[in-house]
């Protein structure tokens, strides 16, 4: 296996974790570390559903609460079951851009043994960087 199928296998475990009652859509996500550890997030759902959270977001903040940050992050990866490779949504990416390096690989998956790989900088192009008045 490459490192893509490898992280890809853990994403899949994150997933079978998935509390997703009210869509039945399970994700998943894995955060290789440069020490060579997992950190797993799936999707989380609540019956006021605009407090679910998603699988990328569950992913990185326990990272961030395991005292991890960014420059320990070596390749992500999100999958979940659809026909071509899961698209994260426009949160995630928002967290993906202050939680990954700007140079991560981003492994985007499905069930079907497809992926895509692309750089974090991609998925989120012209971001809101710094707070800047300009009176
Ligand atoms: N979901 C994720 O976990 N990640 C995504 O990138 C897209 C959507 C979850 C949220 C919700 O539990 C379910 O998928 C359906 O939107």
């Amino acid at each position: 296996m490459n490192k893509y199928e490898l992280i890809i296998e853990k994403a899949k475990e994150a997933r079978s974790h998935a509390y997703a009652p009210y869509s039945n859509f399970q994700v998943g996500a894995a955060a290789l570390l440069k020490d060579g550890s997992y950190v797993l997030g799936c999707n989380v759902e609540n019956i006021s559903y605009g407090l679910t959270n998603c699988a990328e977001r569950t992913c990185l903040f326990s990272l961030v609460a395991q005292g991890y940050d960014s420059k320990d992050v070596e390749l992500f990866c999100i999958i979940g079951s659809t026909k071509a490779p899961i698209s994260p949504c426009g949160a995630c990416r928002q967290v993906m851009n202050e939680l990954l390096p700007r140079d991560c690989e981003v492994v985007l998956a499905n069930m079907l043994g497809e992926y895509k790989v692309f750089n974090n900088s991609d998925l989120l192009p012209y971001t809101f960087e710094e707070i800047e008045h300009v009176e």
